[in-house]
């Protein structure tokens, strides 16, 4: 099944590359850019990938986010992912990428950004994959510093396809962020943003109402409000779920109870995806064999939820 799943051509619409740096490159660019770590070895650092919550993920994946500075290594830590792609026939892909991690440690916004996008366009001619970057706002900073973000992008305008908002959920409602997120759609952006992951099913309603959102991100939490997924169900409105990362966060208590599958049943354009891979265990055809695992997914189910990610592209 691992490698009928592995074959099935497929999107991933939901990955941090910040989260798909895998400890190895985390030590070699350490070294590289002479960054002292708290770790003695990547043993060592992979045995601190146990989380009770979003936070505590949220603050070993920003510390490991330091050791990226150069545009060469954010061109690294990019083509390491797309490699991983073309490996688990990932053809297209729609990533996201926190600049303000970058910004607040003195590294140039262009820096960030020139690296990533030469390794999307090289992925797009020597991969074949196809891609469209999303400039996420870190929602546990201030709405001003996320307006001064859309700022720093509107220069590049054509190297983003959408805004995103991630971060500390709980506290920090989709609203806070209805200004930033209006003048980028007035500027041409599309939009979506993480809600309903610890979050209440409120953030959903509001990402939807107030930020006019495309998709949501994880959006797990709406089935506690009948309303709202009859909503996600009329309009068909994806949700790029992310199976292992909502176990390793402890979203749900055990993968035999996860919601995806019967979404999916219910009619929801739920996707599957890996988030930050290199944190929670696997990319996306590590999600795909967990559902198999412990769920039973079916060979039919698996084709439906890859068409679903195929649909849901924002570049087509
Ligand atoms: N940043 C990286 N991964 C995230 C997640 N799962 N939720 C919110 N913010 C994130
Ligand atoms: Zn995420």
């Amino acid at each position: 099944m691992y490698e009928w799943l592995n074959a099935l051509p497929k999107a991933e619409l939901h990955l941090h590359l910040e989260g798909s740096l895998e400890p190895e490159l985390l030590f070699a660019l350490a070294e590289r850019n002479k960054v002292a770590l708290p770790w003695a070895d990547v043993e060592t650092l992979r045995k601190a990938y146990a989380f009770n919550n979003l936070q505590e993920f949220l603050d070993l994946y920003y510390q490991g986010a330091g050791v990226l500075r150069t545009e060469q290594d954010f061109y690294d830590l990019t083509w390491a992912y797309l490699e991983r792609c073309k490996a688990q026939n990932v053809i297209h892909t729609e990533p996201f990428f926190d600049p303000q991690t970058h910004t607040d440690r003195g590294i140039p916004f262009e820096v960030v950004l020139t690296g990533i996008c030469q390794a999307l366009e090289d992925g797009r001619e020597q991969l074949g994959i196809s891609s469209g970057l999303i400039l996420s706002f870190l929602r546990h900073l201030s709405e001003e510093e996320a307006q001064k973000t859309l700022d720093q992008a509107l220069p590049f305008r054509d190297a983003f396809i959408a805004v995103g908002l991630d971060s500390s959920e709980k506290g920090h409602p989709p609203s806070k962020f209805q200004r930033v997120f209006d003048r980028a759609r007035a500027e041409g952006f599309l939009a979506v943003a993480h809600a309903g992951e610890e979050g209440p099913p409120e953030y959903i309603w509001e990402a939807l109402d107030l930020l006019k959102i495309e998709r949501i991100d994880h959006g797990v939490r709406a089935v506690e409000d009948e309303r709202l997924m009859q909503r996600i169900i009329d309009e068909q409105i994806p949700l790029t779920v992310c199976p292992l990362s909502n176990i390793k966060l402890c979203v749900f208590d055990h993968m035999r109870h996860h919601n995806i599958l019967e979404m999916l049943e219910r009619g929801v354009k739920v996707t599957v995806n890996s988030d930050d891979p290199a944190y929670f265990g696997g990319y996306v055809t590590e999600n795909f064999a967990a559902l198999h695992e412990h769920l039973g997914m079916t060979q039919e189910q698996a084709r439906r939820l890859a068409q679903n990610s195929l649909d849901a592209r924002l570049v087509k």
